[in-house]
């Protein structure tokens, strides 16, 4: 059984609105919220900032509350979406002086897209062709100034020229057990769930420091003790909730599970290149780079070499098997 999936209404519900709200990540909160304060105080538009980390940490969510603290609008798109340079030079115009544009995925827009943003983000202006052959003609359009929020799963596929525009970038890591049981605690009481410390610790234990991924478990415990209890959750009701969704003690659940076991009985535990693993695993390439992997390396359970993806002992264990002799241990 799959783990519940997000349903985007529950998810902006339980978005922290401001940073006084937003636990952890507390070095690049601290930043930002300079870099906040310093552009009110001179009255100025705030510079462009690429936020990066995996899936589900809160990227969006910051992207959000700085608008929100710089008491701007926000407009959202995404790097696919953009098709057209028309559709950018759109999007440009309609923003006002100090609004933030918001790219999700950023690293997946199209270069030719790409290179109208290089002026647009540094000069605030927008050369666009317009028509084709003898007729084509440069138009320059004077754009306000205004704030880009650039997100990314994939840091590594940032171009550099693109990367070197933003006048900060910041690395969301995964959450501390203490941070996630506070994020399940403060989404339970916006749930209007009762939830004890234990009930709270089981769930951050599988959460995998992801507060995306507790919020779903939080949602599934409660309907659960809504169905089988009287609609507390505990340490124990939250442990019986999830063993029914297969995710174990450590966060894993299936795939993370199957890919282990793909690589150390397939695989012979590596080395094995990211492509023939994901292959054999049936799962993308990509999925299994920007979702699974970052985790299961975090723990140590995967290593990532030049010579491709090997299973260290820690992967061994887990499966319950004795570590090969020269397994690689765990990378501390
Ligand atoms: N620090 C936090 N405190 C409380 N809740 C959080 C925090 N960070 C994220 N969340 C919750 O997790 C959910 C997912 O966060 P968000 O959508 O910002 O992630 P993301 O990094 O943009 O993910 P993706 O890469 O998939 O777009 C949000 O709905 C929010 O409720
Ligand atoms: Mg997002």
């Amino acid at each position: 059984m799959n783990p519940p999936t997000t349903d985007p209404a529950f998810e902006i519900s339980l978005r922290p609105p401001m940073f006084s709200e937003f636990t952890g990540q507390r070095k690049v909160c601290e930043r930002l919220e300079l870099l906040v304060a310093a552009a009110k105080k001179r009255g100025d538009v705030l510079e462009h900032i690429l936020l990066s980390g995996p899936p589900g940490l809160g990227k969006t969510t910051l992207a959000n509350i700085i608008a929100h603290e710089m008491d701007v609008s926000i407009k959202n798109t995404s790097g696919p979406v953009i098709e057209k340079a028309g559709e950018l030079a759109g999007l440009l115009t309609s923003l006002e002086k100090g609004d933030v544009l918001f790219i999700d995925e950023i690293h997946r827009l199209q270069p030719t897209i790409e290179e109208y943003l290089y002026p647009a983000m540094e000069d605030y202006r927008l050369d666009i062709i317009i028509d084709q052959g003898p007729q084509a003609r440069s138009l320059r359009l004077q754009l306000p100034k205004y704030t880009l929020i650039g997100a990314t799963t994939r840091a590594g596929m940032v171009s550099a020229p693109l990367r070197s525009r933003f006048g900060m970038t910041a690395r969301l890591d995964y959450y501390s057990a203490e941070e996630m049981q506070k994020i399940i605690t403060r989404s339970a009481g916006l749930l209007a769930v009762e939830i004890d410390q234990q009930g709270a610790a089981e769930i951050a234990a599988r959460a995998r420091g992801t507060p995306r991924t507790a919020n779903n478990l939080l949602r599934w415990v409660r309907d659960y003790v809504q169905v089988k209890a009287d609609g507390r959750i505990n340490g124990e009701l939250a442990d019986r909730a999830l063993a029914m969704l297969e995710i174990d003690r450590d966060g894993f659940d299936q795939w993370d599970k199957r890919i282990i076991e793909t690589l150390i009985h397939k695989f012979g535990g590596g080395p094995v290149g990211l492509n023939s693993l994901a292959v054999a695993v049936g799962e993308e390439a990509g999925t299994l780079e920007e979702v699974n992997e970052p985790y299961l390396i975090m723990e140590g359970y995967i290593k990532r070499t030049p010579q491709g993806r090997v299973a260290t002992s820690n992967a061994y264990r887990k499966l319950g098997l004795k570590p090969p002799a020269g397994a690689q241990e765990q990378l501390l």
